[in-house]
Order: structure tokens, then C-alpha cells, then sequence
């Protein structure tokens, strides 16, 4: 296992992919890096790839909202992605992409040692649950695997595009902030 400075030099020196010729930045992830809460999201876009900090655009402006009205502190959770690289035209990571980038993610979750995962989308679901399941499906229930409780939900981008799944949302997450609160009164 990398220390977080090996980790990021790995990272920031990386052309593992191709996805490494048209970064502008590496985007490893923001939070507390101690975090009992990890959330995992696809990718970096066009405002990440130029700030190398994962969700900073409109899809991030969004969660961030989500999670203040929660209310979950910013202490509480570590913000990471699937890919490290920006897709080109914000194109779904592509699966050889993916597999070249996991071992970065699984170094980080082992530093981080989250109590709880929550899959921001199809693609971190795929990932990260089941390479077969249905985000429409499997969201808001929870997945017991290797000592984490894993929460897939949709990715905030949806609920752009479709105001309706901001309930369902909203209510994964308010299942988040519960087993937050139980796990860590432990
Ligand atoms: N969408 C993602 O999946 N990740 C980001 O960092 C920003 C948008």
C-alpha cells in the first residue's frame, strides 16, 4: 500500500491511460482524509480537470447543497472518483480506463478506512457493487461487503436533468446521515 505522498506523486506522474495525454490536472480528491464517509463519483469534468479537486463544477454545487441541508459536516467525508483523468467531452470512463485507475481508489480507501461508501452513480456502482446491477434498482439499499456499508444512490448530475429523483436522493442520503450517526456513536 502507497502512503498518500507516494500515492499522489503515482497519481500526478501517471500514463497508465491514455486519459493521461489530455489531462490538465490530476484530480486525486478533497475531504478529510480520516473520513468515517467516503463518496465515490465517476469522474472528473471540465471545471475539475481545471482545478484538479473533484466536484466543483455544477454536478458538485449540487451535492454540496444536498449535504448541508442534511445536514453532513464537511469533516465528515473524503470526495474521490472511479478515473483520476478527465474523459474527453465528459464521455463514461471506458472500462480498461477504470481498471487502470481502481488500485489507486482501493489505496485510498485502505488509508482512509471509511465506515460507509456511497456510490454516486452507475459507474461507481459498477465498480464498486456489481459490474451487472441497475442503478434504478439497487439505490438506497445498502451493501454489506468487506467490513464497509456501501450505499448506491444516483450521481447529482441526474437530478439535473431529472427533478424527480431528488426525493429518492434525498432520501438515500437521510439513510447515509443514520448510519453515520449509529456507526459512529460506537
Ligand atoms: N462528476 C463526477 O463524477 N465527478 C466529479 O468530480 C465531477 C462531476
Amino acid at each position: 500500500m502507497l502512503s498518500w505522498e507516494e500515492l499522489i506523486v503515482r497519481c500526478t506522474n501517471c500514463k497508465l491511460c491514455s486519459l493521461g495525454n489530455t489531462r490538465k490536472n490530476i484530480v486525486i480528491g478533497r475531504g478529510n482524509q480520516k473520513a468515517p464517509l467516503m463518496l465515490i463519483g465517476e469522474g472528473p469534468g471540465e471545471q475539475e480537470d481545471l482545478q484538479g479537486l473533484p466536484f466543483v463544477g455544477s454536478a458538485g454545487k449540487l451535492l454540496d447543497l444536498l449535504l448541508d441541508a442534511l445536514p453532513i459536516r464537511k469533516g465528515d467525508y473524503y470526495i474521490a472518483n472511479i478515473v483520476k483523468c478527465r474523459p474527453p467531452g465528459n464521455r463514461v470512463p471506458l472500462e480498461e480506463e477504470a481498471e487502470k485507475c481502481l488500485p489507486f481508489l482501493r489505496n485510498q480507501v485502505s488509508l482512509i478506512r471509511p465506515k460507509i461508501i456511497v456510490c454516486l452513480g452507475a459507474t461507481a456502482m459498477k465498480y464498486i457493487i456489481d459490474r451487472n446491477a441497475k442503478i434504478t434498482q439497487i439505490r438506497g439499499q445498502w451493501v454489506e461487503r468487506k467490513g464497509f456499508w456501501i450505499m448506491p444512490t444516483f450521481h447529482p448530475a441526474a437530478l439535473l436533468r431529472d427533478e424527480s429523483k431528488k426525493v429518492l436522493m434525498w432520501e438515500d442520503f437521510k439513510k447515509v446521515k443514520q448510519k453515520l450517526e449509529e456507526l459512529c456513536q460506537k
